[in-house]
């Protein structure tokens, strides 16, 4: 096939906040699938925090991207050319085809999408990792119960907005935080949280004085997707078997090469009897049917309301991904990498 594929590869590791020159954008040539491979071309691309890890060289739970290869990503693509008997050209796949326009995968690394009246581009979120992010380390690990309070920080984001609404589909009381005011209005007004605040210039003990008014009886379920101040505010008000998610923590994703170190909070978890876990999406892959029925279900009985906020182009991808770490973002952030072919 002729033509060109247009790239984005990691130029530098950042130092700090991710700028573009760590980025840069490459044309190769369209690749050719092998006997058992397929050739995809990109509809939307995921941005999303976690490759903020993958442009680093410390240590995680996944090997960092090289410099000058491909940034990694999932995207929803179609098939374009098909060397494995299962897949058929105009298929449509997720897959993890990085920040290009065209990849050629293994058949085993693709999964095909029955989108059943969906937008594709919810299999990026609120049907994809983003949603069952929210979805099982709520209600696996955070384990709601009707009555109580359940705090979200980052609540107008990918995975806070659906967290938020599970919770309340769960018969909880709500909080968000967000960082900017037509953010908490989303969260509150549209997304019918029972409150939300903004964290934005507010120190530990500022957060947790606003969070004590609103959660007087104190906080139930912490599900952390940020870390920092906002995190020392929560477990300040964590109520009596409170329960913690670790799902993030983004207030520290421009340095990640340093340990995060803070207050320790051993003796509030003894006194409260509370419980910290961290949370990795992948180990929760036997729950993935389990989670789209259930969610789709909301989503068709118009229960869930879901953002996304979507940028046109390849070349789009660095900007809009730097501006996801700053919050730019209203909704979950994709690229729209081509149109549907006719
Ligand atoms: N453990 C897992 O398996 C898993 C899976 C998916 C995602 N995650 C994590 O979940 C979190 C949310 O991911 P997402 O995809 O839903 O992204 P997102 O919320 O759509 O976008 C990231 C948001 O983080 C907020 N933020 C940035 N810097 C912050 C800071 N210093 N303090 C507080 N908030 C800050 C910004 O919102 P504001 O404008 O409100 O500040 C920004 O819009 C991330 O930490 C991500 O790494 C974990």
């Amino acid at each position: 096939m002729s033509g060109k594929n247009l790239q984005v590869v990691l130029a530098n590791r950042p130092a700090g906040w991710v700028k573009e020159s760590d980025f840069r954008l490459v044309e190769g040539p369209i690749p050719t699938p092998g006997e058992g491979q397929v050739l995809v071309k990109n509809r939307f691309l995921s941005l999303d925090p976690y490759m903020r890890g993958r442009m680093s060289a410390a240590r995680s739970y996944a090997k960092p991207v090289e410099i000058g290869e491909v940034m990694t990503g999932q995207a929803v693509c179609e098939v374009v050319k098909s060397r494995a008997s299962l897949l058929k050209p105009g298929d449509k796949v997720l897959a993890p085809s990085g920040w290009q326009e065209y990849a050629v995968l293994p058949s085993t690394e693709v999964e095909r999408v029955d989108p059943q009246g969906m937008p594709l581009s919810y299999f990026l979120g609120v049907l994809g990792m983003p949603g069952q992010t929210a979805y099982c380390a709520l209600l696996g690990v955070g384990q709601p119960k009707p009555g109580e309070t359940v705090l979200i920080s980052a609540a107008a984001g990918a995975v806070g907005q659906l967290a938020g609404q599970i919770a309340k589909l769960k018969g909880c009381r709500v909080i968000g935080t967000a960082g900017a005011p037509d953010k908490v209005a989303f969260v509150r007004d549209t997304l019918g949280f029972d409150a939300a605040f903004n964290y934005r210039g507010k120190d530990a003990d500022a957060l947790g004085a606003e969070l004590a008014a609103l959660a007087p009886k104190g906080v139930d379920v912490f599900f952390d997707n940020v870390g920092g101040p906002l995190h020392d505010a929560a477990m300040v008000n964590l109520a009596l078997h409170g329960r913690v998610i670790i799902v993030g923590s983004i207030s520290i994703y421009d340095r990640l090469e340093t340990p995060d170190t803070g207050i320790r909070w051993n003796r509030q978890l003894l006194v409260k009897r509370a419980r910290m876990e961290g949370f990795l999406v992948w180990d929760w892959r036997h729950q993935t049917r389990l989670f789209r029925d259930e969610v789709s279900a909301w989503l068709r009985a118009g229960k869930i309301h879901y953002k996304e906020d979507i940028v046109d182009g390849i070349r789009a991808a660095p900007k809009a991904f730097i501006g996801l770490l700053r919050g730019v973002n209203r909704g979950k952030m994709l690229v729209r990498v081509s149109e549907a072919s006719a």
